[in-house]
């Protein structure tokens, strides 16, 4: 068995700063609500028709190919997190491969749907398969272009002003060092609330998971015998079914429970404690939830990596985006314990265990 280790690490945020002031003017929202409530102050939205997840994701990755010293040829294999992919099928894995010229090389890449804990999913798969030989290089992708999918009505506020674009990579790369890299990961889900916080339409659902709304709801399918409309009815598009869907206090109260849960879970088995970490990457899901994570586990400010504040949640990219920003910062030395977590939709959750 080898170890896995970050060869580099690298992240893209698009130019483009939309503040909670320019959301006030299409939707009824202040920045003092935004601030208050999650700590957002801006974020950023790609642009469309240039940028997509996908080119987002190669640009991240082309920096962390370049700091882990390996051209983006020499990537055994590839793995995309993602939960606003450019098309419904081909995934991003592939897209982003073209994107990036090294189609030649053949090599195999996997998306995944985790959501916000995506890129620890991700980077698990690529430890498993560096571990046991099978690759050497293998990139970890996590982007997000959310701000070609959200409601900006008033209708929509609760979850639009939350979310921003980006993307964030990590080279996973072979290590003959033992006491050093990937220590850990941990992984869990439970799909038993996975209405509670969902992008529902369009989907080949039919209404199938009734049963499990709160309400039961009418999505204007046309009747059973009937083919065709069924990803996207003219209801869903005339009532704004198509966007994201959310019950934040639902998901606070158990992001609280299950963000500090898989944290303590990882560190038992490598028989450390909560004073053993360096830096704590949380998901960028909520300042509010962050800081609870942090009083909870009895951390300083110091061992807790934020910037929701800069780029509000970027789903999948907001792990490797805020670990990258960490770095960069020269907050991440070589020896350090760093934890990775994250808990979102689905809902699924994990963490990691970095020897840095
Ligand atoms: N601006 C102004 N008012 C708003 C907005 C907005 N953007 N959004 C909702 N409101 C209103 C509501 O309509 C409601 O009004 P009412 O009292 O008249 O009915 C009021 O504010 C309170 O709404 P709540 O939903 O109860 O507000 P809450 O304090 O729970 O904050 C929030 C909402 C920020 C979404 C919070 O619940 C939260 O962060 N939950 C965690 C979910 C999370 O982190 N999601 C991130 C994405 S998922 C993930 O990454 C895990």
């Amino acid at each position: 068995m080898y170890r896995s280790k970050i060869a580099g690490i690298g992240y893209y945020v698009p130019e483009r700063v939309v503040t909670n002031d320019d959301l006030s003017k299409v939707m009824d929202t202040t920045d003092e609500w935004i601030q208050e409530r999650t700590g957002i102050r801006e974020r950023r939205y790609g642009q469309k028709h240039h940028e997509t997840t996908s080119s987002m994701g190669a640009k991240a990755a082309r920096i962390a190919c370049e700091r882990a010293g390996i051209e983006p040829s020499e990537i055994d294999f590839i793995i995309f997190a993602t939960l606003s992919p450019d098309y419904y099928f081909p995934g991003c894995g592939v897209l982003m491969q073209r994107e990036l010229g090294i189609t030649e090389s053949e090599a195999g890449a996997l998306d995944i749907r985790n959501q916000c804990s995506g890129f620890i999913y991700a980077l698990s798969i690529a430890d498993q398969f560096v571990k046991c030989g099978t690759y050497k290089n293998v990139l970890v992708v996590g982007a997000e272009m959310h701000s070609m999918g959200l409601d900006f009505s008033t209708r929509g506020r609760n979850v639009t002003v939350i979310f921003g674009d980006g993307a964030g990579a990590a080279v996973i790369q072979r290590s003959e060092n033992e006491s050093r890299g990937i220590l850990t990961t941990k992984l869990h889900a439970d799909g038993t609330y996975a209405e509670k916080l969902a992008f529902i339409n369009p989907g080949a659902h039919g209404g199938y998971h009734m049963d499990h709304l709160d309400e039961k709801v009418d999505y204007g399918y046309p009747p059973a015998d009937t083919y065709g409309e069924i990803f996207i009815t003219p209801k869903m598009m005339e009532e704004g079914m198509t966007y994201p869907n959310m019950e934040g206090q639902f998901v606070f109260k158990l992001a609280v429970t299950k963000f500090p849960e898989v944290i303590r879970e990882a560190l038992q088995e490598q028989g450390l404690q909560t004073s053993d970490i360096s830096m704590l990457i949380p998901h960028q899901a909520n300042l509010r939830i962050s800081q609870m994570i942090q009083r909870q586990l009895g951390l300083k400010d110091d061992q807790v990596w934020n910037n929701i504040q800069k780029f509000g949640n970027t789903t999948a990219a907001s792990v490797p985006i805020a670990l990258c920003e960490a770095w960069e910062a020269g907050k991440i030395k070589e020896g350090d314990l760093v934890c990775l977590a994250a808990f979102g939709s689905g809902f699924t959750w994990a963490s990691a265990l970095i020897r840095w």
